[in-house]
This record gives C-alpha cells, sequence and structure tokens, in this order.
C-alpha cells in the first residue's frame, strides 16, 4: 500500500490539484508524535490564495477519512496524518511477502548497462584509490543487477601509456637485477620508482621513454611482449584482491587493445572538422560546448593517448553493446575530462541514445591518516597487505571473546575484517573525500560494517533458537507497539532506498540505510522479549525476525559484503 499515494488522492479530491504533485509535497515527519505522514499547505497559499492554517483545515474538512486513518490533525500550516497501526503492520508484510526478492524491483528488465570500475594500472601497485574504485564498482554492479539489469562489468585495464614506455626502459637498464617471478609488482613498482627519478634528472631519458612509447604504440614486438609479460604478472596480484573481495568482471580488456581502432576513431572526429592543430598537437576546442579547456586528442610525435583511447573504447562499446547506460566509475580528478570525452563522442555524432547513457560517477579521494599516497613517489600502500592487517585485526578481538565454540575462526575474521573495509568505503557519499581508519572501520560498535553483521548474526540466533520455524501466518496487531512498528517502517522503506541508490550510483544509502534497520532491530531486540510464552506473540516477532534477517543479509550483500554465522 502506498500510503502517499493514498493521501495525496484524497487530498486531491478536495481542491483538484493533481495528486502526483501533492505526492511530492508529503513528508515523513522526524519525530512521529506528529504522525506518519505530514502535508505542508505553504505551497499551495498562492495558488489557493488562503492562508495555509485555512488551507489545512479546508482540506480537513473535505477529507474522507477512511479507517486507514487512525486520525487526521491540523497543526499551523500542516496536515498531521495518523495511519491505523495495524494496516501499516498488514501493507507491510503483504508487500514483503508478494515478492521472494525483497526489495528488487524490473526497472532494470531488457536493460543493459556496463559498469566500468577498478581500472587499475599493469605493472604498479594497486592503490587504495583502486581499491575505493573496486569497492564502489562492485556495489554498483550488484545493485543493477539486482534490479534486473543485463550488467557487462568492465575492467579498463591501464597498460598503456607513458608510464608504461618509461617501466620498459627500466627494465632494458635493470632487468638483469629484479626476479620478477617473486613479488614481481613490488619489484616493478620499484622499477618505475627508480626510473622516475632518472627521468627527473636526465631529460634524454624521459625523451628516449617518450620514443619507446611511439614504438610500443607501432607493435615494436620485444616492447609488446615486455607488456604482455607485465600484464601477466600484475593481474596475478590484481586477483589476489578480486579474490578476496568477491569482485568478478565479464571484460578484462586493457586500454592497448584500442590501438588498432584509434585511426577509425580519428577519420570519424576528422570529418567533423573539430580536430583542430594546436602547437603541433591535434586539439578539439570545446567552447562551443561551453567547456573552457580544450582536449588534446593526438600527440606532436603522433602518439596516441589516454583520451584517443577512451573515445576508441566508446566507439568500440557502441558498436558492439547496445547499452542503456555506461557508468565509469572514476575518481573526480578526471570529472573535467570526462566532461570532454562525452562532449567530444556527442561531437562525433555518435547515437543520441547511447550518448545519453554515458555517465561519470566520480568519487572523492581516499586517504590513510598518513596523508595522500602517491605512486610515483614510491609511497603506495599496497591494498592486498591494507586488507590483510584488517582481517588479522578483527581476529585478535574475536580470539579474545569468551565463547568461540563452533566458531570457523579464519572464516568469521575474513568477512568480518573485510566487511569492515568495504562498508567504511561506502559509509560516506561517494564524491567526499575520506580517511580510511582501521580501527574505527573494525569497530564491532558504531556506524561500521561489523556492527551491521554482528545484528544480522543476531537475528540468526534468534532464527536458529526456534529451528528456523518461521510461521507467515501472524497476528498482525501484536507488532504494533513502539519498536516492532518503528522497525516495519525502516524495513518498508527498502525498496525506495534502492531504487533512489540506483538512480544516484549511490551505494551510500544503503549503508546508511542498513545502520538504522540495525538500530532499529537492536531497539525492538531489547525491548521485546522474542522467544517468549506466548505462542502468537513468538510468531509474530520471529516473523519481524526473519524479515530484518532478509534486508540486512541483501543489503549488506549488495554492497559485497559476507556475513558470519557467528560473531
Ligand atoms: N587506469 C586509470 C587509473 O588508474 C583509470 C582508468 C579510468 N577509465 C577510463 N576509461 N579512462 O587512474
Amino acid at each position: 500500500m502506498d500510503f502517499k499515494e493514498i493521501i495525496a488522492n484524497k487530498i486531491s479530491d478536495v481542491i483538484n490539484i493533481d495528486a502526483n504533485e501533492l505526492k511530492s509535497y508529503i513528508e515523513v515527519p522526524k519525530d512521529n508524535a506528529n504522525g506518519d505522514y505530514s502535508f505542508p499547505c505553504f505551497r499551495l497559499a498562492k495558488e489557493l490564495r488562503k492562508s495555509p492554517v485555512d488551507i489545512a483545515n479546508l482540506i480537513k474538512d473535505g477529507l474522507n477519512i477512511d479507517e486507514i486513518f487512525e486520525k487526521v490533525d491540523v497543526v499551523s500550516g500542516f496536515l498531521n496524518f495518523y495511519i491505523n497501526k495495524a494496516i501499516i503492520v498488514k501493507s507491510f508484510f503483504d508487500k514483503f511477502n508478494a515478492n521472494e526478492n525483497y526489495g528488487s524491483t524490473n526497472m532494470g528488465k531488457g536493460k543493459t548497462v556496463i559498469v566500468e570500475y577498478s581500472s587499475p594500472n599493469i605493472a604498479k601497485p594497486f592503490h587504495i584509490g583502486h581499491l575505493k574504485n573496486t569497492v564502489l564498482g562492485h556495489a554498483l554492479d550488484n545493485l543493477y543487477r539486482f534490479q534486473g539489469y543485463n550488467v557487462i562489468s568492465w575492467n579498463h585495464l591501464g597498460d598503456y601509456g607513458t608510464q608504461f614506455a618509461k617501466l620498459i626502459e627500466a627494465y632494458k637498464r635493470w632487468g638483469n637485477e629484479y626476479d620478477l617471478n617473486e613479488n614481481p609488482i613490488k619489484k616493478l613498482a620499484e622499477m618505475y620508482v627508480r626510473i622516475n627519478q632518472l627521468c627527473a634528472e636526465d631529460e634524454s631519458v624521459l625523451e628516449e621513454s617518450r620514443e619507446t612509447f611511439k614504438q610500443l604504440e607501432d607493435g615494436n614486438p620485444e616492447y609488446v611482449k615486455l607488456r604482455d609479460e607485465f600484464t601477466k604478472y600484475s593481474m596475478i596480484d590484481f586477483n589476489k584482491i578480486y579474490d578476496l573481495l568477491g569482485v568478478k568482471f565479464d571484460k578484462i580488456i586493457g586500454e592497448s587493445f584500442y590501438i588498432d581502432k584509434i585511426p577509425e576513431m580519428y577519420e570519424v572526429l576528422e570529418k567533423t572538422g573539430r580536430m583542430i592543430e594546436s602547437e603541433n598537437a591535434m586539439i578539439v576546442d570545446l567552447t562551443p560546448e561551453g567547456i573552457d579547456t580544450p582536449c588534446i586528442v593526438k600527440k606532436s610525435n603522433g602518439a596516441s593517448i589516454y583520451a584517443a583511447r577512451d573515445l576508441a573504447s566508446i566507439l568500440y562499446r557502441t558498436s558492439n553493446f547496445d547499452f542503456d547506460k555506461c557508468l565509469y566509475v572514476i575518481g573526480n580528478e578526471q570529472a573535467l575530462y570526462f566532461k570532454q570525452i562525452f562532449a567530444i563522442a556527442k561531437i562525433m555524432g555518435i547515437d543520441k541514445k547511447y550518448i545519453d547513457g554515458l555517465e561519470f560517477v566520480g568519487y572523492g579521494m581516499l586517504r590513510l591518516p598518513e596523508g595522500k599516497m602517491s605512486t610515483r613517489k614510491g609511497n603506495f600502500v599496497e591494498v592486498e597487505g591494507l586488507l590483510e592487517d584488517a582481517i588479522n585485526r578483527v581476529k585478535k578481538v574475536i580470539l579474545e571473546k569468551d565463547n568461540l565454540d563452533g566458531m570457523d575462526i579464519e572464516d568469521v575474521s575474513k568477512k568480518v575484517g573485510l566487511g569492515a573495509v568495504v562498508f567504511s568505503n561506502l559509509l560516506d557519499s561517494r564524491v567526499k573525500d575520506s580517511v580510511f581508519d582501521v580501527n574505527s572501520a573494525i569497530s564491532f560498535q558504531g556506524d561500521t560494517g561489523p556492527y551491521v553483521q554482528y545484528m544480522v548474526v543476531r537475528t540468526k540466533s534468534v532464527l536458529t533458537k526456534v529451528n528456523n520455524d518461521i510461521s507467515k501466518d501472524i497476528d498482525f496487531s501484536i507488532l504494533i507497539d513502539d519498536s516492532s512498528l518503528n522497525l516495519i517502517k525502516v524495513l518498508s522503506n527498502f525498496e525506495e532506498v534502492l531504487r533512489s541508490a540506483l538512480e544516484k550510483n549511490e551505494p551510500s544509502f544503503i549503508s546508511r540505510y542498513l545502520l538504522d534497520v540495525a538500530k532499529a532491530f537492536s531497539v525492538f531486540y531489547n525491548n521485546d522479549k522474542i522467544i517468549c510464552d506466548d505462542k502468537k506473540t513468538q510468531d509474530a516477532r520471529v516473523y519481524l525476525t526473519y524479515v530484518t534477517n532478509k534486508v540486512l543479509n541483501r543489503g549488506l550483500n549488495l554492497l559485497g559484503i559476507q556475513v558470519p554465522d557467528k560473531m
């Protein structure tokens, strides 16, 4: 039952204003002493030429108040609606029971979405920016799938660029000093740092790297072979992280894949007459599109650049995948760049359907308490180490517990440690910069993953106590006390929360919501004895516990978090 809609229709019957418009004004009061829903009359004052209080009274007098409402009050310019509690409860359980995958809709049916995420750079460490990216992309990947979209998860590996050529230069110089069979990324990273130092000291080395890059692009077999080796080694390390996080990609396609597709892209762009020469490079002036910064699409030595590969990849995607949306999960620092890329794609005459589907999903910088991490300077943090650290810290906490009976400590530590890292990365709105503090992330209390996981474990142990004997045939009127009703109200928002999380590509809506559910459950759990003497009461409360378990589990899984059996 959509109470907002019912209220809007009833008001519309009295004042003859479109119910959809009225529905959008309806609020949920913070304090439920002011009703379950509230309709502010201020917005209608101008149109109806009456004071808000007069409007409120006028509506109330004309309102058809049936058994759905306990009462309707006028308070200043507000109409406060109190819904019959048993009806709220029944309508929620009806909604829940009607959908095997409660929370899902069929909004994605028949639609395809490419979710590009993670996209680390070969031969460089997977740094914490990539961790945030991967966690965010994975959550979106899950969310779109859950809503019925055909999702293509896409890892746009950085296996090209001048930095890559630098590495080949380093390998040529010092390759025999490093055994790449052991800790390949660490060694490659060391070489990268070393060659960067040399480039900074000696301009000619930088120049040589540029030339190497050009040759790599032209397909110099020795260089191509080296790059493929680096890729192979790097993927071994990246896959360790993906396995830990449970991430799987449908496509892993490096930037180098587009090299032979770039000439065709230049051809299309050339024809538009918008590719012009500037200081020996080719650029697109985007002033007509309202973007002040021109975009360089070809370097002076003719070598392609990042932008060329992105443009070629858009062409490739549009001609091979009939997508409705193509999401780019990428750090905020590339926001302007992607504005440029999307604008050029439009200039190139790509079908409007695809252009409209291109979406930049930016995120703020993730910092560790020590400060910003940069690969180039060499003070990078290895993500695998960071994840292991979280797991080990959780293990220590768990080992201090009294009752470890039947607990798979490795499994629990892994799920909780990883859950803590993932949850803390998805807690704030994605565009905000954030600091990852492992100690607060793994805390079992506060706004953390472990806190939510702990609540799921609680629901599980209640269900185990009744041998998972869950009766659906319950007396709704038992659940109208404040803490049950509040939990039910929160649970009934799940669909809405998932819908807006998807619309805004904002998994933090889900994490915040799960905290609300967990807190509401905790109050219910402490106030109402679930296992009790009265069978009818117990059945009703057990069922509410069961529903909570489903919602929390599902929500965590969508974020990419697993739940242990005990903790
Ligand atoms: N590899 C890049 C990096 O690590 C991100 C790639 C983003 N995706 C793209 N289509 N340009 O910074």
